[in-house]
């Protein structure tokens, strides 16, 4: 049997995952990407890296594609990751969407990478509180979406653990919206789950939504792909947000030099990004 070399194998694992998320595995990473292949090998029932080369050689898709992409990916979120964020969704959009939509029209938002669901999870309760507080309803729907079954799967379940309930959920919230279950798991209640819907979505292909979004938040995803990536992923997201809509990403992100779509908004110590209104030449044009 002709032996190929593991750097040969791993370069052509790399191109897949570069290929197929945009994410790129450096050649200092390629034991980590090793490691993770063997992993993937026992998983199959495969001995060796060389011999899931092999297979690879058949076609890579359904549960082998998705294994791949899910060694490839981080799936790290908490609740209320990045508190500032949610206190300015709180000040600026949800109070600006009050005053817009007294007769309240749907507040349509992405979380377009969901991860384990945390992020629209903390959405929806941040809604539902500030609904509560203003004593008015919100009609509102939450599209998550991310490129791993994996994790969906997960999400839909909506339960977590309490190691999980600790990050960043604060106590009051969790005794309202979750139920501990027989296994000593939190439960979201079906008054959050069932605002949110999940889907599978990889960034890099196109995208299809019923509606515009009012926010797409699309945190701590973009920071794996090269500035060609990450710009067209912007420029694709941008299509499907309405024009004075807004767009959160990631703490340590910025949109200097990917975007001209946008004009940042400072609040609460957060920056978001409001999409740009067509301007009157364009309109005319
Ligand atoms: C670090 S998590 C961020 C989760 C959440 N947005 C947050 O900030 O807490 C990044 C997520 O992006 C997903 N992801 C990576 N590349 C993607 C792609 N090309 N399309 C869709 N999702 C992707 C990963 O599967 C992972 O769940």
């Amino acid at each position: 049997m002709f032996l190929m070399s593991h750097d040969k194998i791993l370069t052509f694992f790399a191109h897949f995952i570069e290929k197929e998320l945009g994410i790129i595995y450096a050649e200092h990473n390629y034991f980590q990407l090793k490691n993770r292949l063997e992993e993937i090998a026992k998983l199959k029932g495969i001995e060796t890296i060389e011999r899931l080369y092999e297979e690879a050689q058949k076609g890579i898709q359904g549960a082998f594609k998705q294994l791949l992409l899910d060694i490839a990916t981080n799936n790290e979120t908490s609740f209320f990751r990045d508190p500032k964020v949610f206190k300015a969704i709180e000040a600026l959009i949800l109070a600006e969407y009050q005053k817009k939509s007294p007769f309240g029209a749907r507040l349509n938002i992405w979380s377009a990478a969901a991860s384990t669901g945390q992020e629209s999870v903390s959405t929806a309760i941040l809604i539902k509180e500030f609904a509560s507080k203003m004593g008015v309803n919100i009609n509102f729907g939450i599209t998550a979406t991310d490129i791993s079954e994996r994790v969906l799967t997960r999400a839909r379940k909506g339960s977590y653990s309490q190691l999980e309930v600790q990050r960043g959920l604060p106590a009051p919230l969790l005794i309202k919206y979750f139920k501990k279950d027989e296994n000593d798991t939190w439960q979201v209640v079906p008054e959050i789950k069932n605002c949110i819907q999940f889907r599978t979505q990889n960034l890099k292909e196109s995208l299809s939504f019923p509606e515009p979004f009012d926010l797409i938040l699309c945190r701590n995803v973009l920071i794996y792909q090269n500035v060609e990536g990450k710009k067209e992923i912007l420029n694709r997201i941008t299509k499907t947000l309405a024009p004075g809509a807004f767009l959160i990403m990631g703490s340590g992100e910025s949109l200097l030099g990917l975007s001209n779509d946008y004009e940042s908004v400072s609040s609460e110590g957060a920056v978001i990004y409001r999409k740009k209104m067509p301007s009157l030449d364009k309109k005319a044009a």
